[in-house]
């Protein structure tokens, strides 16, 4: 018998608490062993698909060069300090840019930047996805794009590994809006354009 099984049982020679405090043991050693899940990542892949999310153009540069990529894992986290939060994917190639930059913007873009989001979001070469699209920098140092409907301009403040993404916790120090853009999300794998 296990030797879960065996406290459990109540056969052992010691007395109660020392059997309570052992189940306690073999209850958290089973949990660590144990999957707290029987989601597969298509599952996941399926539910997130129907999570609808605002489009970004994420963008950063320093010491890690110049980067970005589509995502729409963007998160607003805290007003004080202004806090948002983006997922990226390490195995990307935009990640190394990423995970040694601390100039990240968040480009929340609309119908207008469809085609550009699709540039970010494939498998294009980093310098033709900022090859087109009217580019300036930030103060953070990061691109920010014009026309977009919000740039938050933020310095990462944080990081944190989950499986196979980082996830980067960004305080905003400058934010740019243009008027009356339309906007843009992404619903069961395609754009769908909202009216401002
Ligand atoms: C609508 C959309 C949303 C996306 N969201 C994310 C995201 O939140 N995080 C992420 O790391 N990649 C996201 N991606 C994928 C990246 O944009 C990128 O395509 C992927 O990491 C592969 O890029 P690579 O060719 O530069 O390696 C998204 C792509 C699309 C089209």
């Amino acid at each position: 018998m296990p030797l879960c099984g065996l406290i459990h049982s109540g056969r052992d020679r010691w007395g109660g608490s020392l059997n309570k405090s052992l189940t306690k043991v073999c209850e958290m050693i089973a949990s660590e062993l144990e999957p707290l899940t029987h989601v597969s990542p298509e599952d996941f892949k399926e539910g997130m698909a129907v999570l609808s999310g605002a489009v970004n153009i994420v963008t950063t540069d320093g010491p890690g060069g110049r980067a970005g990529l589509t995502a729409s894992a963007v998160c607003s986290v805290t007003a004080e300090p202004p806090t948002l939060l983006v997922c990226v994917n390490r195995g990307s190639s935009a990640a190394p840019a990423f995970l040694q930059n601390d100039a990240i913007c968040v480009n929340t873009v609309g119908p207008d930047h469809k085609g550009l989001a699709m540039l970010f979001g494939g498998k294009t070469p980093m310098e033709d996805r900022f090859a087109t699209a009217d580019w300036t920098e930030g103060p953070s140092g990061a691109p920010v794009l014009g026309g977009s409907v919000a740039s938050f301009d933020c310095k990462v403040t944080s990081r944190n590994v989950v499986g196979s993404h980082e996830v980067l916790f960004c305080e905003i120090i400058d934010i740019t809006r243009t008027q009356g853009t339309p906007g843009l999300v992404y619903f069961a794998r395609q754009f769908h354009e909202l009216q401002a």
